[in-house]
């Protein structure tokens, strides 16, 4: 069986509905992200449980503070055993490779969100940043990559760029994906999942089109099949 390249994004307000969903998944199939909602409703006890039932975890809490107390924070996450945390590349060169430092390579692997795809222009203009979103999305990876971190997460649409510029081992991942016969919600900027594993993606983070199916495990394994017949 190959590694999962699903991250199921556990998008709940309680930890009953999170544990109730993964008792329907297989952590075989898929990986779980746990974000900010989630964890400040359940905490470190919830992610524990969804570790001792098999899964990895991609603490999803985007972490953009001082370099020590970032690194401090990665490092107590690294320690409760999740598989991957992130940070905000905006936090600079100094945060980016303190956060590196504080975790043990071989363990969880960090990436970094480069720009939020909910800024437009217009957003940058506000803030003072200079260049287009595509400009600070490469330059913000290009620093993420020379801090020695594992990845970026990315839009579908950017991953076929990005790809050109960056080393193949630099992990992509990538959520607004959605299946062609799902409803696309809120997300603007979509693929479906064979766009963007073919466009270079090397995880996909996907929520409500598993977590608001009638049958999560169905839908997981249609996915699965739909990339792995890619292969
Ligand atoms: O339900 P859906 O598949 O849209 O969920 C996507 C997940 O990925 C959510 O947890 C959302 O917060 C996250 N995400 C996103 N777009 C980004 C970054 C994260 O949709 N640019």
């Amino acid at each position: 069986m190959k590694e999962p390249r699903i991250i199921v994004a556990m998008d709940f307000n309680s930890g009953e509905q999170a544990l109730e969903l993964a008792a329907r998944l297989d952590p075989g199939l898929c990986r779980l992200k746990v974000g900010k909602e989630l964890f400040t409703a359940a905490g470190p006890g919830l992610v524990e449980k969804l570790i001792h039932a098999g899964f990895d975890i991609f603490l999803d809490l985007k972490y953009h503070d001082i370099p020590n107390t970032v690194a401090s924070a990665c490092s107590v996450a690294a320690g409760m055993g999740v598989w991957m945390i992130n940070v905000h590349a905006l936090g600079g060169r100094k945060m980016l490779s303190a956060a590196r430092e504080a975790i043990t390579p071989g363990t969880a692997k960090l990436i970094a969100v480069t720009l939020l795809t909910s800024m437009d222009q217009d957003d940058l203009n506000d803030i003072g940043l200079q260049g287009s979103p595509e400009q600070i999305v490469s330059r913000l990876s290009l620093l993420t990559q020379d801090c020695g971190l594992d990845g970026v997460v990315c839009s579908a649409l950017e991953v076929k760029s990005l790809r050109q510029l960056i080393a193949p081992d630099f992990n992509l991942v990538t959520p607004g994906i959605r299946p062609l016969d799902n409803s696309v919600d809120d997300q603007k900027r979509i693929a479906t999942p064979s766009q963007a594993i073919q466009n270079g993606s090397d995880y996909l983070v996907i929520g409500r089109p598993i977590t608001q199916a009638q049958e999560p495990l169905a839908a997981l394994q249609r996915i699965n099949q739909e990339i792995e017949s890619l292969a």
